[in-house]
């Protein structure tokens, strides 16, 4: 089969799960179909708009019940939530920080914020996620362990903390990654910014870490508009994210007072409001998504050669985007297959260029990246809309 013929295969099977035919569809829509109107009419009406108000802790409480995080923090977005995780883990300027080549770039960004190093590691195939044999030997080669923790013997760095990533929703080898980071001594931090529904093992992400991310970007399963969350299962962490994303403010009636360098990194009533209408909905999101997945998957059976990306035994799956995988690497049926989609009317996008790949990280300190490389000529994500399963 000639690459043009598969994607026209591929363009056909994608073509057969998305309703009406010919319609063109983004790769992630935001859905506003619950009490949305209402919460933020509620808003307006009461003034009550701004960085404080009742929707804010309401969106934090749902959040908490949600994932069974001891604490949420709702902030201005996913990038600043990672902020306050490096923070609040101790990273400090000179340190390295542990992150998948294979992520968004916000995930290097924030480690970089902190005036840390990130230090780039490989993925792995079935999950997407950071491998942690791989990045075991990986330290066992450049690391060591001294009485202050791991050490990168090649730079003199310490390696403070691993962040992990959940790609599109996939649960990582969490519990391999607990064990790499409890050998090693690192602070365990998880980038869920796209993990919100998924679980592993009935537990939610972003609650084995010490602290995570989440985002409400208005292309997540769930949108604020703009907007994140830190989780914590510590409740000294938890009121302390809470007290340096609210310029570290002394409670007083009047006075301003106020005891650190603390951020104004507040999630605005009016996006709590959209939050809590949208949190509403998330069950029947997440249903749809799966139904989704489920006719994506049947479709693609029938065109060899590509495969959707499924979740592994005890992984539940937002479904967040779905993934198409070529059977083996090949950059130019990736680029066929991504234009005739593109060509068609289908949204659809390839990986994120890998980090290690920008000019800016470029120098970093890192692995051997064969399975980042090889999924990134390899990976489509899809249409992924729950409305595409309405048909
Ligand atoms: C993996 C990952 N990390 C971090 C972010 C940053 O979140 P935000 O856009 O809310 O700052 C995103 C998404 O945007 C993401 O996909």
């Amino acid at each position: 089969m000639t690459r043009t013929g598969l994607a026209a295969q591929v363009v056909e099977a994608v073509r057969s799960v998305l309703p009406g035919g010919e319609i063109t569809a983004p790769l992630h829509a935001p859905e506003f179909r619950g009490r949305e109107w209402d919460y933020l009419k509620d808003c307006l009406d009461t003034g009550w708009v701004s960085s404080v108000g009742a929707y804010v802790d309401r969106f934090e409480r749902d959040l908490e019940t949600l994932t069974g995080a001891g604490r949420a923090v709702a902030v201005a977005n996913g990038t600043a939530a990672l902020d306050v995780c490096l923070k609040l883990a101790g990273v400090e300027a000179g340190d390295e920080v542990l992150v998948p080549t294979l992520t968004f770039v916000a995930t290097a960004n924030a480690v970089t914020y902190r005036g840390a190093i990130p230090h780039f590691v490989d993925s792995e195939t079935v999950t997407l996620g950071v491998d942690p044999q791989r990045l075991d030997a990986h330290l066992s080669k450049v690391a060591r362990l001294t009485d202050e923790g791991c050490v990168n013997v090649r730079t003199g760095a310490p390696i403070r903390a691993l962040m992990i990533m959940h790609v599109f929703g996939h649960p990582c080898d969490v519990d391999g990654l607990i064990e790499v980071a409890r050998r090693w001594r690192l602070v365990l931090i998880e980038d869920a910014a796209e993990a919100l529904g998924s679980r592993w093992r009935g537990r939610h992400l972003g609650t084995f870490g010490r602290l995570a991310a989440l985002s409400f970007n208005g292309n997540k399963i769930i949108t604020t508009g703009g907007g994140g969350a830190v989780l914590t299962n510590d409740p000294e962490l938890g009121r302390r994210a809470k007290h340096l994303t609210t310029t570290a403010k002394l409670p007083h009636r009047w006075a301003f007072d106020h005891d650190e360098v603390g951020w104004n990194y507040r999630m605005p009533n009016l996006n709590a409001a959209l939050g809590c209408a949208q949190l509403e909905r998330l069950p029947d999101m997440l249903g749809r998504k799966a139904v989704l997945a489920e006719r994506y998957g049947a479709a693609l059976a029938n065109v060899e050669g590509v495969g959707l990306l499924r979740p592994r035994p005890g992984a539940e799956v937002n479904h967040w985007l779905n993934t198409l995988i070529l059977d083996r690497p090949d950059p130019d049926l990736r680029d066929a297959v991504l234009e005739a989609l593109n060509d068609a009317g289908f949204q659809v996008r390839p990986l994120w260029t890998l980090m290690h790949r920008l000019p800016m990280y470029a120098g970093c300190p890192r692995d051997e990246m064969p399975v980042a490389e090889a999924l990134a000529a390899s990976v489509i994500s899809l249409p992924s809309s729950a409305a595409l399963a309405d048909a």
